[in-house]
Order: C-alpha cells, then structure tokens, then sequence
C-alpha cells in the first residue's frame, strides 16, 4: 500500500528521499511558506498519512484536512507552530527530532557569541565599506566570564562543553532540570533575577510557551549586567523586541546576537537592523549538512515506525500529554 508524506517545505536530503522511496513512500514536496488556505487545499486534495513540517504553521484546519492523517513530525525541534492540541485530539502523535540538530545549534551560538563580543559583523561590513577601524574597535574576550544558560537541554548542553576551554563558569536556570550536571564551573542560578544579574553572557535554550512570552522585557534588561551579551537561538517570542532595541541603542546591554525573531523575518524598517551591536542570522542555527541529513532520517524514521505500529520514543512526542487515553 503506497502512503503519502507531505512536507510543508522542500525535499529531504538525497538519503532520505531515497530512504522514502525505498518503502514505496510517496514524498509531495511544497512551497515553503504558502499562504495557509493554499496549504490546506494541498493537503485536502493530497490527504496525506504523515505531514513533516519544515517551514510555516500546521494549523488545526491544515491537520483536520487529512482524514489518513497518522503522524506530524518536525523537521527540528522547535514546535510551538504546530497545533499539538488539535493532534491529539485525534490521536495524531506530534513528534520531534530530540537533539539531532543540536550541536549546530550550540556550536552557532558559541559563533554569535564570538561575533558579538568581537563585533565581526560590523568590522566585516565597515572594512567592505572602505573602512580600517583598527584603532578604534575593541572588543571583549569571553575567556573566564560567566554563562547563563536559559534552558539545559539537547543544546544548552553541548554548550556548556563548548565553553569548557574558556574557563567560563556556567550558571543555569531551568526549571524543569531534575539534575544539574555535577561539574566545578557549572552551578544552579537561585532564581531568574539572579541570573540576570550574575551573568556577563545569557544564552536562551529553552521551548517557547505561553508563560514565557516576553521572557526578556524592559524589567529584565534592567536587572542585567551593564555590558553584558544576549544570545537568542531559541524563539523570537521570549524577548520584547522593542524592549531588546531600548537596550541595545541606550548601552543598557553591550550587544545581542539573534538568529530568531518575533515576527520572522523581522520587517526591512524594523528598528533592530540600526543597531551596531546587534549581530543577526536568518534562523539558521540548525542549517548544516550533518544537521539536516539527521533531522530528515529521523523525522522520516518515525514516521515508518507508527505506519509499523512500531513505538516511539515517548520524550519525542510533545503531545503525548494531551492524549485522551
Ligand atoms: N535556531 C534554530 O534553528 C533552532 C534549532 C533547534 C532548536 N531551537 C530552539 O531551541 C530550543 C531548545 O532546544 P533543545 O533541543 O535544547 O530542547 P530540549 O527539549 O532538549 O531542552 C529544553 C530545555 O529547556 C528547559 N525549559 C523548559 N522550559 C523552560 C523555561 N521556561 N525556562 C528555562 N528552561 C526551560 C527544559 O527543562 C529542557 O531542559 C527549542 O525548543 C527550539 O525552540 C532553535
């Protein structure tokens, strides 16, 4: 029997296209980003057995669209843009590729540190621009100052190992953390204030959800360091943009390096692009070739375990607590 797979996005990997096809898996591809009543007659006319969302929203009308619907799974991580709730009502498992991409995450937000610390983006525009700022530009080394880590997940992790060789002393906030990593640099902040207010550089790694919309506003700037960085790989959502650019442009905070926004893309007039300190990538935290060929087998792996009725790993199915049985 031929199921069909609809990615809300383009192809899999080469690997995992053939892997597709090698179980007689019929793979319809889509334009990333479609407007959402396009989407969902895509997906009424397909009616698809798994969906694989890589770009956009899966919306309940999207997920009620498909009749054979079995399985979504993310093509990632991050799934707050998908209507778990409307899954589980029908019993859809909505899973997640737990930690496969999660060392290029790490290792691009060591990189957003390195780069904002150095201010490598400006220096590369300016230099482009015909100018040598080499006797006015001064940056700050990372090398013995203190990590907070926002989140100590599949991410946060690899992260606080990245930094090892730069003697930082890690403090984590996570709420949810049963136990912290028994290590001499690395310790547990208090509270949220006080990792505000003990950190030279704060990382996000935590999931986006409705109690933590607005993690960073105009109240938590205040309490951070004077001179401190703030790195956001996570969600746009968990910092206040208008807050984070009253604190760039008035010195509040030395520099911020983003690769999530809210909204996403950031309009072409958003304010953030007018500030020097800023250093910004287009959600690509995740976009190697390793990451990639890993996120697509597995998201495709467990989409041929349920059409097998075979089990899934219960920590990648962030429904499965809405689940009527
Ligand atoms: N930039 C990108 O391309 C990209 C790629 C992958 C993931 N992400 C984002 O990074 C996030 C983390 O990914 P991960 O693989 O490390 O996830 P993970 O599930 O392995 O870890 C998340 C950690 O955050 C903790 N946490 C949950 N709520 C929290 C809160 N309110 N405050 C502090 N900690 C909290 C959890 O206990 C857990 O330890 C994802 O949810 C996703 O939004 C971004």
């Amino acid at each position: 029997m031929t199921r069909t797979l609809l990615l809300t996005g383009p192809q899999l990997t080469v690997e995992a296209m053939a892997h597709a096809a090698a179980h007689g898996v019929r793979v319809i591809p889509t334009t990333p980003y479609l407007p959402a009543d396009e989407l969902t007659a895509i997906i009424a006319r397909e009616q698809p057995d798994a969906i694989i969302v890589r770009q956009g929203n899966l919306t309940r009308e999207m997920i009620n669209a498909s009749r054979a619907l079995k399985i979504i799974a993310k093509h990632g991580v991050g799934y707050d843009t998908i209507d778990i709730a409307a899954a589980a009502e029908r019993n859809i498992p909505v899973t997640i590729a737990l930690g496969a991409n999660a060392q290029s995450v790490a290792e691009h937000a060591l990189a957003l540190m390195f780069s904002v610390a150095r201010q490598t983006a400006l220096l590369d525009a300016r230099l482009r621009d015909g100018h040598w700022d080499k006797a006015t530009s001064v940056g700050i080394e990372l090398s013995g100052k203190t990590l907070g880590l926002v989140g100590l997940g599949a991410i946060g992790r690899i992260l606080m190992a990245l930094v090892t060789p730069l003697r930082m002393t890690v403090k984590v906030y996570d709420p949810y953390l049963a136990h912290l990593p028994d290590l001499p640099n690395v310790e547990r902040a208090e509270d949220f204030d006080a990792l505000l207010a003990d950190c030279d550089v704060i990382s996000l790694h935590c999931p986006l959800n409705e109690q933590n919309r607005n993690l960073f506003g105009a109240a938590q700037f205040a309490q951070m360091r004077p001179g401190s960085l703030l790195i956001n790989t996570a969600r746009g959502e968990l910092i206040d943009t208008g807050a984070l650019v009253h604190a760039l442009s008035t010195g509040q905070i030395a520099g911020a390096g983003l690769d999530t926004f809210n909204p996403e893309p950031p309009p072409a007039d958003s304010a953030l692009w007018g500030l020097p300190t800023l250093v910004a990538t287009p959600h690509v935290g995740a976009n190697t070739h390793e990451a990639r060929d890993r996120v697509g087998m597995l998201a495709l792996q467990q989409i041929l375990d349920v059409w097998n009725g075979d089990p899934l790993e219960p920590r990648a199915v962030v429904n499965r607590h809405l689940f009527a049985d």
